[in-house]
């Protein structure tokens, strides 16, 4: 009762109430490209904005309008096996990543939420992205068994759904020390992927119970906050170097 009403009271005041429920944290932040209630679209497009991205990928499309359309990319592309879907390419990312031959400086991978496929998304984005790109994904961090059951389908119904996503991410949490990564505890969880260094996860990732044991490390868990502290918005000490220093700023990591 107090979510629904802290979640009306922060649409009629366009986010400015900060609170925290099942999905993650919701509030306003000064973001690279303005400010705005902090959710998936949100983090894509800071990253977009920061790093002059024009190439972006999504991976599970739905419908455009929900977010596709609302990234600040300059090219953008979708992938969707489902019939209904508003996809560039109708068919599996898989199928996709097969015969694709384009590279990409963003990719959002939010299609089938199972840990293999999701294992699999990882690995085909990586070998996919620019230098300097990165990978985001969606519905890390499950706050639930039942949001992290295996398949959509409930007892006749479709109650909300983050799968096994957070098992394939984990396997690189555990197995690639080349690679930097954290998970933003908003909007149900979003995952930040790129080639850099981390410290693997040693323990065990193989159920639920293993996630909620230590879900901080495994995800290696971090706020909104945490996010713009990694990725500082250059807006308000701008100069006329900053557009050359973004731009080279792609290729250094
Ligand atoms: C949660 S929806 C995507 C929502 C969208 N990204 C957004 O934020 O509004 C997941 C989509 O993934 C699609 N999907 C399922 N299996 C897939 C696969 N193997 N490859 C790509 N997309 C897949 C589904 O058809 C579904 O439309």
């Amino acid at each position: 009762m107090t979510s629904k009403l802290l979640r009306w009271l922060n649409r009629r005041l366009n986010g400015v109430v900060g609170y925290r429920d099942e999905m993650g944290t919701h509030g306003t932040y000064d973001f690279s490209h303005g400010r705005h209630a902090a959710d998936r679209i949100a983090l894509v497009n800071h990253l977009v904005s920061l790093y002059d991205y024009d190439d972006y990928l999504e991976i599970g499309v739905r419908r455009k309008a929900d977010m596709h359309d609302r990234i600040i990319a300059r090219n953008r592309i979708s992938v969707d096996p489902a019939e209904d879907a508003e996809a560039d390419f109708n068919m599996t990312s898989d199928a996709f990543f097969s015969q694709n031959r384009k590279v990409f400086d963003i990719v959002f991978i939010d299609g089938l939420h199972t840990g293999e496929q999701v294992y699999r998304d990882i690995e085909n984005s990586l070998a996919a992205l620019k230098p300097g790109g990165c990978i985001l994904l969606h519905d890390l961090n499950p706050p639930t068994a039942q949001h992290a059951r295996e398949i959509y389908e409930l007892d006749g119904a479709y109650p909300a759904w983050n799968g096994t996503s957070w098992q394939g991410y984990a396997r690189f949490r555990k197995e690639e020390p080349n690679l930097e990564m954290y998970v933003v505890d908003v909007d149900w969880g979003v995952g930040f992927v790129r080639r850099g260094r981390q410290k693997c996860y040693p323990g065990a990732i193989g159920s639920y119970d293993d996630l909620e044991r230590d879900r901080s490390e495994i995800l290696n868990l971090v706020s909104v906050r945490d996010f713009l502290q990694r990725h500082p918005s250059q807006r308000l000490d701008w100069s006329p170097f900053d557009p050359l220093k973004r731009r080279f700023a792609r290729y250094s990591t």
